[in-house]
């Protein structure tokens, strides 16, 4: 068995993912921690890494409090009637209170933000702002970088697993993953550490399969990665049975929001019908979240999911009937609609601009099909999948406060972004602010625990050996059968993907299940998660860029795995059109507005499910 070479770092803070809330935390934690040694590992290149690497077309989180706006408390009553009840007002408060001024750095940083005559900040919705965004990422990794210093940003290692220390498993000492272009394992050694390794995709079987394999709305590489390095080491989550299925532009996966919002488009169904009109009544059902105003983004799901069930789809994006009436006849009108239909795309989801062009679709002349897309886990966006963390000391309650802003249950671990539960809709600002704030913490908590922890040596070792061995496995085994794909000795990182998507789609409501599942169904599919988890011990890589795939794999089935067994625990439809428990069809406040948590026990590879109350901080 070869073993690759292995590189130590030492280090204060380390800050794993260069994403959005990665680079806000590479930024602040130099600003408060100036003497302290602070290294930011990433897989890929921080300039187009994640889920902003193809750009945007709006800040979607934006209080606009020096316009007189929104406040924060606004924001908090916003969030959590589009959640139907359930998120976590500390934390969303602390998002709303400070992300104002991310977006105003951004600004100075060179973020063209769309501005009125007046030189106020346009608006799309009540918190989004529209930018012309293709560059976001490499305006908010250029001050990441500069802050960090060339030594202490490490790219292309990809981390596998995180390290407890030696004398106390509650405590983080670390992390370890390997290079992808080079042939070392690294060990990261830390006071703190701050996950910000983003959302997941590619969990469920996507639309897109064949053909299209690969495309999908949130970004491929978001590959669950701060769930699957939280979750093995005990780290208690929230909310993992949540999901975000968006509604897309067919194919092309383009987001809706500017198109509602900012063009003001309807869509409907093949009849011509609004679904906003035609079922509304079917909002009451859900109050007081029904009657909230914007429709919650799961209700609205609902709506349209009744229309297509009932075989009245295609259901249309009226892009065409927007657009000329925003024109009203005037050609130059016309002209700047157009554009601005274009760049929405061409900044943010070029496949859907590809698409047009390649289906011979004007967006002023014909309508374009919409659909729900599969399910996302996240926690940035509409979804609140995530670590359990600690909130801020000013507002939290404490039940909800252990001492540092946004540490999880493990002492000196934090997390950001799409890694923290139960506080959603921060998006690319607010996943950034997070990231800040997860930092300030961080750099109190590495200067009030100067004594670096030891990472558990028989952990290291064994993970060094783990770590490397699909590439030994293939090596081993490749000349065993002719074709190199089939094998009995082996999967590949693919095959056990589609095994995984397949999984989830069929029993954990994916879009062939008609995002439908039941407690025997769920039951059943986490008896196939365990033994996909089983197998998933014989992976073979032929390359480098196949070892990532494996591991990556292993932090996909991480989620898929929490998500059915919380899906399993929560006995209610909370989110009609996220998912529907078919055996408890009802929402119901009076036993399950609480949290649903979980810790996996690595020891007895066992998962602990419980409650966490709901307590109200914003009146
Ligand atoms: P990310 O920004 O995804 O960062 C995660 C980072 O971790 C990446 O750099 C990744 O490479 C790295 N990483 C992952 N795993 C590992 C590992 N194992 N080891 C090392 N590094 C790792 N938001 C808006 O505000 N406005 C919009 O218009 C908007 N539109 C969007 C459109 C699309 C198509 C998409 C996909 C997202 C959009 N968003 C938008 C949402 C926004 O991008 C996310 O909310 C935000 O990026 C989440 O930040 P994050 O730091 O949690 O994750
Ligand atoms: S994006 O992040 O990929 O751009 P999307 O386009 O769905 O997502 O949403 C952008 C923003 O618009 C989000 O804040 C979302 O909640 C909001 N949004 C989308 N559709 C609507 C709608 N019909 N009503 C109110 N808000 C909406």
């Amino acid at each position: 068995m070869t073993l690759p070479n292995t590189v130590t770092v030492e280090c204060d803070i380390l800050i794993i993912g260069g994403g959005m809330s990665g680079c806000g935390a590479a930024f602040e934690s130099k600003f408060w921690g100036r003497d302290l040694r602070v290294v930011m590992v990433e897989k890929a290149a921080i300039e187009r890494s994640g889920a902003t690497g193809e750009g945007l077309s709006a800040i979607n989180c934006y209080m606009g409090q020096r316009y007189g706006w929104n406040t924060p408390e606004d924001f908090v009553r916003y969030v959590v009637n589009d959640m139907m009840g359930l998120a976590r007002e500390d934390l969303v408060y602390d998002v709303g209170r400070h992300v104002d001024s991310s977006v105003h750095l951004f600004e100075e940083w060179g973020l063209p933000i769309w501005k009125k005559d007046n030189g106020e900040y346009e608006r799309i919705g009540r918190w989004q702002i529209p930018i012309h965004g293709e560059s976001i990422k490499p305006i908010a990794a250029e001050p990441a970088r500069k802050a960090l210093g060339a030594d202490n940003l490490i790219e292309r290692v990809s981390i596998t697993h995180l390290l407890t220390a030696e004398d106390d498993p509650g405590r983080i000492a670390g992390a370890i993953g390997f290079g992808v272009r080079d042939t070392n394992i690294y060990v990261f050694k830390a006071k703190a550490v701050i996950v910000t390794t983003g959302g997941a995709s590619n969990v469920f079987r996507p639309r897109s399969t064949g053909e299209g394999l690969g495309r999908t709305w949130y970004s491929v590489f978001a590959t669950g990665s701060a769930y699957g390095l939280m979750i093995p080491v005990g780290t208690e989550m929230t909310q993992m049975e949540h999901r975000f299925v968006p509604t897309r532009f067919k194919d092309g996966y383009g987001p809706v929001g500017m198109w509602f919002q900012y063009f003001h488009a309807r869509v409907t169904n093949a009849l011509g019908e609004d679904y906003t009109v035609t079922r509304a009544d079917e909002l009451l059902k859900y109050a007081p979240y029904g009657l909230a105003i914007p429709t919650p983004t799961p209700l609205r799901n609902h709506q349209m999911f009744l229309d297509i069930r009932a075989g009245l789809g295609p259901m249309y994006m009226r892009t065409e009937e927007a657009m000329q009436k925003l024109a009203a006849g005037d050609p130059a009108r016309m002209e700047k609609v157009r554009e601005e239909a274009w760049e929405d795309f061409l900044d943010m989801t070029i496949s859907q601009a590809l698409t047009w062009a390649s289906q011979n679709i004007a967006p002023e002349v014909r309508p374009s099909e919409v659909v729900l897309a599969e399910p996302y886990i996240m926690g940035s966006h509409s979804g609140e999948a995530g670590a359990w963390v600690s909130g801020p000391e000013d507002v939290a309650p404490p039940e909800y406060f252990w001492g540092y802003n946004k540490m999880t249950t493990l002492r000196g671990l934090f997390a950001a972004g799409d890694g923290v539960g139960a506080a959603p809709h921060k998006f690319s600002s607010g996943s950034f602010t997070e990231g800040r704030l997860a930092a300030k913490a961080a750099v109190r908590y590495a200067l009030d625990h100067p004594t670096a922890p030891v990472p558990d040596r028989g952990m290291v070792q064994r993970l060094q050996q783990s770590i490397w061995a699909p590439l030994n496995t293939f090596a081993q085994y490749r000349g065993l059968s002719t074709a190199e794909e089939v094998n009995p000795h082996y999967i590949t990182p693919k095959q056990g993907l589609v095994r995984l998507q397949k999984i989830m789609d069929e029993y954990a409501g994916g879009t062939s299940a008609w995002y439908t599942t039941n407690a025997p169904t769920l039951q059943r599919g986490i008896e196939l998660i365990e033994l996909l988890r089983a197998d998933l011990q014989h992976l073979a890589a032929r390359s480098q860029h196949e070892l990532l795939r494996c591991w990556e794999l292993w932090h996909r089935t991480w989620v898929g795995e929490a998500h059915m067994r919380h899906m399993l625990f929560r006995q209610e439809t909370r989110w009609p059109g996220y998912y529907y428990r078919a055996d408890f069809p009802a929402l119901d406040d009076v036993n399950w507005r609480v949290f649903a948590n979980s810790r996996y026990d690595a020891t007895s590879d066992r998962w602990e499910l419980m409650t966490r109350p709901y307590i109200h901080v914003v009146t």
